[in-house]
């Protein structure tokens, strides 16, 4: 069996990737305040939920010194809908620090960017490659059904997340991490899904550890109750 390696989605990446609003088209400059900010949003919330709310927030609040000024009740109120309000909270506390505390630029390192309120290992991960191009893990629920189907992970969730953290650490390109990043994302929202994954056009069925085993549903394991 081949090895996995960032080439091979990269190639799938550049021809399917999604446009999505958050997203900079292909060579230009990503906005950190969008990129996190569309993070936020989507970690409790589906990308077509998120759409509609992230182009009228951004239009209300179009710079992170925006929405720092802005009373809170505007952005609880641009807010409400999408749910677990103190997200909306912690949001307006980190537009705040970043426009007051870092000249209104958001930190480009993982470390800077979990000083932050609101911000975990995940966004952090997440903003640092996609918003910086830093070489980063971000690591979703998408991203660990990927990673255990690809290398068989016996360990369940969450015990096995620090490997499935190294196994994609191991496998990042030296260029476009931020781009491997969303790609990792996007194999796992329409390829690698959670039933009838659609393996015969994955870019990695033929390294994948479950596929070749045809016990890809099986992963990611589930913890005995
Ligand atoms: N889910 C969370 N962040 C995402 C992103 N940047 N692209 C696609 N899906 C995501």
């Amino acid at each position: 069996m081949p090895a996995p390696n960032a080439a091979d989605l990269l190639v799938w990446y550049d021809r399917h990737r999604r446009s999505l609003p958050w997203r900079a088209l292909p060579g230009e400059r990503p906005d950190p305040y969008r990129v996190w900010a569309s993070e936020i949003m989507l970690q409790q919330t589906t990308i077509a939920a998120v759409k509609p709310y992230f182009e009228r927030f951004m239009a209300r609040f179009p710079t992170v010194e925006a929405l720092a000024v802005a009373p809170s009740e505007e952005v609880m109120q641009a807010w409400a809908g999408l749910g677990y309000y103190s997200r909306a909270r912690n949001l307006h506390a980190c537009a705040k620090a970043v426009a007051e505390s870092h000249g209104g630029r958001f930190p480009d390192t993982e470390e800077g960017l979990r000083a932050l309120p609101g911000i975990g290992a995940y966004t952090a991960g997440a903003v640092a490659a996609i918003a910086f191009d830093r070489a980063a893990a971000a690591v979703d629920g998408n991203v660990e059904r990927v990673m255990t189907r690809l290398f068989a992970i016996e360990e369940a969730l969450p015990g096995a997340k620090p490997l499935i953290r190294e196994q994609v650490l191991a496998l990042l390109p030296a260029a476009r991490p931020g781009d491997f990043a969303q790609a990792l994302m996007d194999l796992g929202a329409t390829i690698c899904t959670p039933r009838n994954p659609a393996c015969g056009i994955c870019p990695w069925r033929e390294p994948c550890r479950a596929r070749t085993a045809g016990t890809q549903e099986s992963y990611p394991r589930k913890a005995a109750k």
